[in-house]
């Protein structure tokens, strides 16, 4: 597990619920960085985002203790056990803590690497992350050279964690992002068939595809997993068509024993799933 963040002089890394200091090329850094990973974050950190949004293309993890909330694109957590819970079968180098002050300092013991920018300039914040240069286990291993945004020096810094505490990753669905990563336009063939349980799955699983996690999951729903019995949270995922792989659509026409019917071509994408909707309803 890893945390990304950037930190003025103090370790100060918000006020008022917004960022000190927004830096283009931080945000470049950040979105580099995390490119392929499940995303962990507090309550505040996603209501700090542009509407209220998840970030694109990776799947978000959500800490909440508020009953029943559901937020578009995200899987709400009630507590640090029913992450970990949902977590425990993916590689633990795809998870990344993202915020904010609370969450870091809940996750840090178990972050084995730290990517910190450091903002050299005092931002009078309200939100801190302990400072790593006191924390005799978290040693800085290398620097970037210092760049200049606004008057305002920046680096980044990489930091390990010689005694990080164990979360007890199997890594068995060790390719959880893929569902989450964007997606190119898809040429799907449709079967000519009244078949309604066939295009009504179809039309699922597009969706699932295209916008994973389109309504949300709540910790309820998070909950309910976690007692269910022991399939792992991307299946439980996949069986409620939250997820869907290429290998899911490509399948459907052969479960349903239609792949000899003639077919329909159709390219769909993200912005035109309505094409889907007319062709199935
Ligand atoms: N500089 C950076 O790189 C960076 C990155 C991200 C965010 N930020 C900044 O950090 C600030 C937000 O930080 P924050 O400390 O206020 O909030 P936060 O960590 O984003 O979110 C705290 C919220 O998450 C919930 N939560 C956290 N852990 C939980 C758990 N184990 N179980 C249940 N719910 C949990 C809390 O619920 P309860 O209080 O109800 O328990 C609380 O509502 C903003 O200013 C933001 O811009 C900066």
């Amino acid at each position: 597990m890893k945390l990304i963040v950037a930190v003025d002089e103090n370790w100060g890394i918000g006020k008022n619920g917004d960022l000190l200091l927004s830096i283009p090329d931080d945000m470049r850094y950040f979105r580099e960085t995390t490119r392929r990973a499940v995303l962990v974050m507090g309550y505040n950190t996603l209501l700090s985002f542009p509407n209220s949004k998840p970030l694109p293309n990776r799947m978000n993890l959500v800490l909440a203790d508020i009953e029943g909330v559901k937020a578009p694109g995200t899987v709400v957590c009630g507590s640090m056990e029913q992450l970990f819970g949902i977590i425990k079968d993916m590689n633990t180098d795809d998870i990344f803590v993202i915020g904010g002050g609370y969450t870091y300092r809940q996750f840090l013991p178990y972050c084995d690497t730290a990517y910190i920018t450091k903002m050299r300039f005092c931002g009078d914040a309200d939100t801190f992350i302990p400072n790593l240069d006191e924390l005799s286990e978290w040693s800085a291993a290398e620097e970037s050279e210092v760049k200049e945004y606004e008057g305002v020096k920046y680096s980044f810094v990489t930091y390990h964690n010689s005694e990080p505490k164990a979360v007890g990753f199997s890594g068995v669905n060790a390719d959880m992002p893929r569902y989450f990563e964007k997606k190119e336009p898809l040429t799907v063939g449709i079967a000519e068939t009244d078949d309604k349980e066939y295009r009504k799955e179809l039309k699922a699983l597009l969706h699932a595809y295209f916008r994973p996690l389109e309504q949300g999951v709540s910790a309820d729903e998070v909950a309910a997993f976690l007692d269910g019995g022991d399939s792992s949270f991307e299946d439980y995922l996949r069986g409620k068509r939250l997820i869907a792989g290429r290998e899911d659509i490509d399948a459907l026409a052969d479960r349903y024993d239609l792949a000899d019917k003639k077919a329909v071509s159709v390219t769909v994408d993200k912005n035109n799933l309505s094409v889907i909707d007319e062709l199935t309803d």
